[in-house]
């Protein structure tokens, strides 16, 4: 299976299955010099991993990272990095039933049509699973980012259903399970969860990703624009059905003269662009924006057919998470990181020697 290896200098392969020994990455391009632990992983692996609340799916995963190689005495070598992460809940039993049925909104018919073989268990290679690797890796380049550049990228859930945050506080967004920017709201989304889950039904979500700190000019022009890449690596988050860069869609309703970001002494006023002008970085805040569909794993049946072709009713039986957008905050961080280290080496091989360039605009709107 081809098309496992994403980014350009700073690069990651992942491989393994939901249900097979171990998940694994190898990140290659990684500067020398990085300080590197297994424990750097914890945190956001531990964000991203299921069974925390009543709100995500029971597997219970224990994500411990192995460093197999590229880091020697703490720090990384400049050698490819190898990552491996044993799969220790696999239970392969609840997918006896559905081995030979295609799960309507999962990858079973696609795959079957593409390769004639799947692996049934959890999903196989489709499944959230492989995300964990993303996150391992998105460690690596948050850290990098944070050392080198002061780079920040924070995400949190922006809707569920039709509910809306009525205030951003990025403050609060780790201190609840839903990583959700205003906590007067969580009590209301607890209800909304667990009348959601008893009725066997399922949700969409949308994250939002800011990226702070970027200098201006990381971004290539024509096919390696920055947003090209950030939508890219966004859509190919597993449930993704829309990305926004800025302003995104609202920018059909708007007039130019109101989307247009005016540029002062005192720095842009406004930031409808995103931060990305050009396909460039401004120095202003990166702004994405996520749409998840709802899970299609669910109690309720729904007609489908065998690999047979013969009709079947599937009723899903195993674990599974009612709005997978609530675990997705950290996976779209990880890959808007990854977009963003790739580019700022890149940016430093190409235009390394170019160094500042005056005037220096302060991103002063997020
Ligand atoms: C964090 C995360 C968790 C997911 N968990 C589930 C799940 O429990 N059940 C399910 O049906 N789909 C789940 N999905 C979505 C499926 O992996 C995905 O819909 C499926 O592989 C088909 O791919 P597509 O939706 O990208 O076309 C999850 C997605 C993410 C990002």
């Amino acid at each position: 299976m081809a098309s496992n290896t994403f980014g350009k200098l700073f690069a990651i392969t992942t491989f393994g299955e939901s249900h097979g020994p171990a998940i694994g990455c190898v990140v290659d391009g990684c500067p020398p010099g990085l300080a590197i632990a297994p424990d750097d992983f914890r945190h956001d692996l531990a964000r991203r991993a299921t069974g925390k609340s009543r709100h995500t799916s029971a597997r219970h995963e224990a994500d411990e990272v192995e460093i197999l190689s590229g880091v020697y005495e703490g720090r990384t070598t400049g050698t490819p990095i190898a990552l491996l992460i044993r799969n220790t809940d696999a239970r392969s039993r609840d997918y006896a039933k559905i081995a030979e049925q295609f799960r309507p909104g999962h990858a079973d018919y696609t795959y079957w049509q593409k390769y004639g073989i799947r692996d049934p268990r959890g999903g196989g290679r489709s499944s959230a699973r492989e995300t964990t690797m993303r996150v391992a890796a998105g460690v690596i380049a948050k850290k990098w980012l944070a050392d080198r550049h002061g780079v920040r990228v924070q995400g949190f859930l922006s809707q569920i259903g039709d509910i809306v945050p009525d205030t951003i506080d990025l403050a609060v967004v780790e201190d609840n399970p839903f990583f959700w920017p205003d906590a007067a709201q969580v009590p209301a989304l607890e209800a909304y969860m667990d009348a959601l889950r008893k009725s066997g039904d399922s949700v969409g979500a949308r994250v939002d990703v800011y990226a702070d700190g970027l200098p201006p000019g990381w971004g290539e022009p024509v096919y390696g624009k920055l947003d090209g890449e950030l939508a890219g690596a966004l859509m190919s988050i597993n449930a993704v059905k829309g990305v926004e860069i800025g302003d995104g869609f609202a920018s059909v309703a708007q007039r130019g003269s109101q989307h247009r970001d005016p540029i002062g002494r005192e720095g842009f006023e406004s930031n409808h662009a995103g931060g990305i002008l050009g396909g460039i970085s401004t120095g202003q805040r990166v702004r994405c924006s996520v749409a998840f569909k709802p899970t299609s794993s669910l109690r309720l049946p729904v007609d489908s057919l065998d690999i047979h072709g013969e009709p079947v009713e599937v009723v899903t039986t195993g674990r599974h998470d009612p709005c997978v957008g609530i675990r997705a905050t950290p996976i779209c961080e990880a890959m808007v990181a990854l977009v963003l280290m790739d580019q700022a080496l890149r940016h430093r091989a190409q235009c390394g020697d170019v160094g500042d360039i005056i005037p220096r605009v302060p991103g002063r709107k997020p």
